[in-house]
């Protein structure tokens, strides 16, 4: 059963199928929930390659912030298909 692990509450989940972050507000902070506030922006610790591509709204705010880690995600546009572990930045 694929695990999201995240580093900063110390917690992992366990989940069937895929997961969108956005649903992990019990150890993620969001915002908006649209993509515009960076609020949920985590570190890829590792399993970068279990989550969705990043979306739009991601390319667009990343940009406008000048931040080019593709490490870097925001939680509210990502979904997980298999394990990874998550460091919450703001
Ligand atoms: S909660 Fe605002 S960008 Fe994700």
């Amino acid at each position: 059963m694929p695990n999201l692990k995240f580093v900063n509450a110390e917690e992992s989940v366990d989940f069937e199928g895929h997961v969108d972050l956005k649903e992990m507000g019990d150890f993620i902070t969001f915002g908006c929930r649209s993509g515009k506030c960076g609020i949920c922006a985590v570190r890829v610790v590792s399993g970068g390659d279990n989550l969705s591509p990043r979306t739009p709204n991601e390319e667009r705010l990343f940009e406008l912030l000048e931040m080019d880690d593709p490490a870097v995600r925001l939680a509210c546009q990502s979904r997980a298909h298999g394990d990874a572990v998550l460091f919450e930045i703001n």
